[in-house]
Parts: structure tokens; sequence; C-alpha cells
């Protein structure tokens, strides 16, 4: 079964900086992977796609932030707000997986997936407003 048929879909639209692009696109990748190793309970698989999807998401976030920070975003505070939520409810979900041995369920996955989606087309989208407007003005290139 693949990740198509468990209703996780990407709705990814890029945004015009291709190393956020490509992040994105990982993460795309390994929530589809998560919600084909849920379903398959496949413990071990889950485990690692997880503490990956973890990994990516902070370097992910943290180049963002960077990314803000040199572009002056007016929004890095609460756009690094949306970072942190979301990584506290990974460290829930870790923390289940570790003690319990408890897989995400599928509808848990979606929901990942979901916000990933809606940060990407609002905060995400803001920043790149922004730096473009931001760099324009200096003539140089995001
Ligand atoms: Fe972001």
């Amino acid at each position: 079964m693949g990740a198509l048929e468990l209703g996780i879909e990407s709705n990814l639209i890029p945004i015009g900086i291709s190393e956020v692009d490509r992040d994105h696109h990982e993460l795309d990748r390994l929530i589809s992977k998560l919600s084909v190793a849920s379903v398959e309970e496949n413990h071990d698989d889950f485990t690692k796609l997880f503490n990956d999807m973890v990994e990516h998401s902070r370097e992910h976030f943290a180049r963002e932030e960077i990314l803000m920070r040199k572009g002056r975003c007016p929004s890095l505070e609460l756009h690094s707000q949306e970072h942190a939520a979301i990584l506290d409810t990974l460290a829930r979900h870790a923390h289940s997986l570790m003690l319990k041995r408890q897989l995400l369920r599928v509808e848990q996955i979606r929901a990942l997936g979901s916000w990933l989606n809606r940060h990407a087309d609002t905060a995400d989208k803001h920043m790149v407003d922004h730096l473009n407007r931001h760099y324009a003005l200096s003539g140089i290139s995001v």
C-alpha cells in the first residue's frame, strides 16, 4: 500500500527558494513513508523515519530562521514560534514512541502533512514575499 491510498497526498506548492523547496519536498517524502510504516506496523522503519523527520525539521527550521534573520523579516518571531510549536508536538510523539512503543496513527501523520502544507502556504510564503522585496531593493536575489 502506498501513501496515496492512505489519503496522504502532497499539496505542497513550491515557494520559490530552491533550498526551502528541497527541504519541504524531503519532509513530504518522509511523511508519506511514515504513513506506510504506520499501517504496516513496522516499528523499526517507523522509528528511523520519525527520527529522520525530527532531525530534518530542526535543520530546515534553523535554515529558514537564518534566512529571515539575514533578510530582516519582521515575522521572524511569530514564524519561529510556529516552528517551536510543531517541534513540541513532535517531541510529544517521540516520547510516546520511545516509552510506549506507540506509532502515530495515519490521521496523526495526515495532520502533520496538513500542518506542513498550511505553514508553507502562509508563514513561509510571507517569508518569501518579504525576502523578495527586501533583496530587490538591494539588487540581490534570494
Ligand atoms: Fe517555516
